[in-house]
């Protein structure tokens, strides 16, 4: 099997290589970074897609920065959705499938019970619609895989601010009304890998098993790491409307439905994943 991978340099396509590595039926694996591959440019995508001819198009790059998304909606939806098309165009030609990471935030969060595949989908913020446009432009062989809370050993992620904010001292305000699945992107690969390894096709819910707010999540890493979790604050989102200009989903928790009634592994525990992620970089320092 060949896999072109773009957003090789970002925290789930630094991970994504590295378990497509231990599986040596992905003969050959060439992952790419925007100085490789820039996917917002049609040229660049039908050269690098005919120039492979890849049974697979892992498409991990995408503008992640959900507020700058709100404030540049014509860049998110060229990095998120038209580039999709440009992939899709590309993957026609040579005879590719492509599997799109995707997002909780591809739902209003209004909903009180976790969210399965073939719920309809409503976003909010312009990220989440620029990542439902980008689901939208594919085709019933692809494979989407929406996940949630992304945490990893690479790259910027909640996780590690959480971390800093442990080492430091005083008052730490997490919100206590969004409430999703943290996942951990060793989980997260691995499943990938097992969802292509198993030629699967259509959505698929990919996250740590169980739920809980922002606000548990931080006392729960405190937790685990020895730092006092009476620093922890509880605060509505409210209070930061200002500071944050993309509306969040206040319940954005992900039925890993298909993975389960496939047949498929399911996702670890939270409590385990995270737990064990936490302590790795708290003594990495
Ligand atoms: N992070 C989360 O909590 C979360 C949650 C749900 C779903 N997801 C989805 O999961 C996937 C992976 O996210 P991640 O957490 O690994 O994000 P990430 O760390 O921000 O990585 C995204 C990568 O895409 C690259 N990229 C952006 N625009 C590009 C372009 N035009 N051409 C080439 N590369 C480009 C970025 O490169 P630069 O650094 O050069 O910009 C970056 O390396 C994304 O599809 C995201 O929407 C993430």
């Amino acid at each position: 099997m060949r896999l072109l991978v773009t957003g090789a340099g970002g925290q789930v396509g630094k991970e994504f290589l590295e378990e497509a590595a231990a599986h040596p039926i992905f003969g050959e694996v060439v992952g790419t970074t925007r100085q490789e591959l820039d996917f917002t440019e049609r040229s660049q995508v039908f050269d690098a897609v005919a120039g492979l001819g890849p049974d697979w198009i892992v498409h991990l790059g995408a503008m992640t920065a959900v507020d700058a998304c709100e404030d540049d909606p014509d860049r998110a939806y060229l990095a998120n959705a038209l580039s999709v098309r440009y992939l899709k165009q590309a993957a026609r030609r040579a005879g590719s499938r492509i599997c799109y990471v995707s997002t909780d935030y591809v739902f209003d969060g209004k909903a009180s019970s976790p969210y399965r595949e073939w719920d309809p989908t409503s976003p909010v913020s312009v990220y989440g619609k620029s990542k439902l446009a980008g689901e939208s432009e594919l085709e019933a062989h692809d494979l989407i895989v929406r996940t949630s809370w992304v945490m990893g050993r690479y790259g910027r992620n909640t996780l590690k601010t959480i971390l800093s904010l442990a080492r430091a001292e005083g008052e730490v305000r997490f919100v206590a009304d969004q409430v999703g699945s943290p996942t951990v992107v060793e989980d997260l690969v691995k499943t990938l890998a097992g969802l292509l390894l198993e030629d699967m096709s259509g959505v698929f819910h990919v996250s740590n098993q169980g739920h809980l707010s922002w606000y548990e999540l931080v006392r729960f890493v405190f937790g685990e790491v020895g730092a006092d979790q009476g620093r922890v604050v509880p605060i509505d989102s409210a209070e930061i409307a200002g500071t944050r200009k993309a509306p969040r989903p206040a319940f954005s928790v992900l039925d890993n439905c298909a993975l389960r009634i496939a047949g498929m592994a399911p996702m670890p525990d939270y409590r385990d994943s995270v737990a064990k992620l936490a302590r790795r970089l708290w003594s990495a320092g």
